[in-house]
């Protein structure tokens, strides 16, 4: 029995063709997890994890409680340590996701009086953070900075009424997770240093992928000191769980002490800080990232050559998505896609715009040059 009001929106949804259902997985091809360097199926890792775990004698299976009481492990502390240093930040606070991660900071950090100004397509974890906060937010344009100043100057030079005291927060993402596109990085530093915004930046897609050693797009792009935040994410390349929040020490004790999401739950156990030990070990040790690389600069090449470039989004990074407009046909390519062998996802309204529903590849160091080819050769010919 469901209250009628939730049978018809589930009603409305599958009347639209949007109905989520959830499948087990599937020995397809893949083009479609978030597992960019294989990592989340790498027994080296997994070894790795045990042997971390075995050297310390911890034989936890669950963290026992929230950080702040019971669950802060040294193992803990022995990684935010590293992960700062790795990342060139003064600290690193870990979460128990990167759901967690945005939701705590944005409910926690910006006040009441505060403007937040956020990207149009920003992900939903930020989107339910800022939801949270009692700070006023504005979206801007997808990655238009000319946007994100017009709207700042409107709303702050309208008339005496309207000057602004509070604090102004700006977040993107380094890589988009429906579009796999990024931003100008160093002009929204630059606009951010103009105008004294506090910026934050969302790595989710960029961790391990970009910059030597998988450092990300901000540190390959030597701006990391001047972002305000940046949100790691592991359970992308990395393969395995949790996230962390980079920032001045300052305010990793503002999240210790006012992010919910970090206060009020279990920790992760530590054999999941062994396993994002182990990955980083991982990640310096093999060339996954160079040939990640690889695929994605072949599958660009490859949307060329089939004459299909023109309905894709411009992304250099792993994530690479096909706009086919409508639940209905982009669905129906999937299947068939998916029928052939090669496990593509649709991405539909309302989690992307309606009319800008896609096929998303998201591509692997593991995916080889003919599985590659023969999709978008399939491709070309459904669409
Ligand atoms: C940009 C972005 N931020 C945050 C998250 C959430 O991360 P997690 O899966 O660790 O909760 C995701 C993934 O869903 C994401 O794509």
């Amino acid at each position: 029995m469901l209250p009628k009001k939730l049978t018809k929106r589930l009603d409305e949804r599958n009347a639209k063709n949007a109905l989520r259902t959830l499948k087990t997985q599937n020995d397809l091809v893949d083009f479609a997890s978030n597992d960019y360097l294989g990592f989340a199926m790498s027994s080296s890792i997994f070894d790795q994890a045990h042997q971390i775990l075995t050297q310390n004698t911890l034989h936890h299976n669950g963290a026992t409680g929230s950080r702040l009481l019971t669950g802060n492990h040294k193992l803990y502390i022995e990684t935010e340590s590293f992960l700062a240093r790795y990342h060139n930040a003064e600290s690193a606070l870990i979460f128990n996701s990167g759901y967690d991660a945005n939701i705590g900071f944005f409910s926690s950090v910006p006040q009441r009086g505060d403007m937040i100004f956020f990207d149009e397509l920003i992900h939903a974890s930020i989107r339910d953070g800022i939801q949270m906060s009692h700070a006023k937010s504005y979206k801007f344009k997808h990655n238009d900075l000319e946007d994100l100043s017009k709207k700042f100057e409107q709303l702050t030079s309208k008339n005496e009424e309207h000057q602004h005291s509070g604090d102004v927060y700006v977040v993107t993402e380094s890589v988009f997770s429906m579009d796999g596109d990024s931003p100008d990085l160093k002009e929204f530093v630059n606009l951010s240093k103009t105008y004294g915004f506090f910026l934050i930046v969302d790595e989710a897609h960029a961790t391990g992928v970009f910059g030597a050693n998988g450092v990300g797009l901000l540190q390959q792009l030597e701006v990391e000191q001047e972002v305000f935040a940046r949100i790691i994410t592991f359970g992308k390349a990395m393969g395995c769980h949790g996230a962390a929040v980079l920032g001045s020490k300052i305010l990793q004790r503002y999240l210790v002490n006012f992010a919910r999401s970090f206060i009020y739950t279990t920790g992760l156990p530590v054999h999941a800080i062994a396993t994002i030990q182990a990955a980083y070990g991982e990640l310096q040790r093999t060339d996954e990232t160079k040939k990640l690389m690889e695929n994605i600069r072949y599958f660009r090449q490859k949307l060329k050559d089939y004459q299909i470039a023109s309905l894709c989004i411009d992304s250099n990074s792993a994530i690479q998505c096909c706009i086919i407009s409508g639940n209905e046909k982009v669905k129906k390519i999937a299947q068939g896609l998916q029928k052939k062998g090669f496990d593509v996802k649709p991405i539909m309204s309302p989690t992307v715009p309606l009319g800008k529903e896609r096929l998303r590849f998201c591509l692997h160091s593991y995916n080889s040059k003919e599985e590659i080819d023969e999709v978008l050769k399939l491709l070309a010919t459904f669409v």
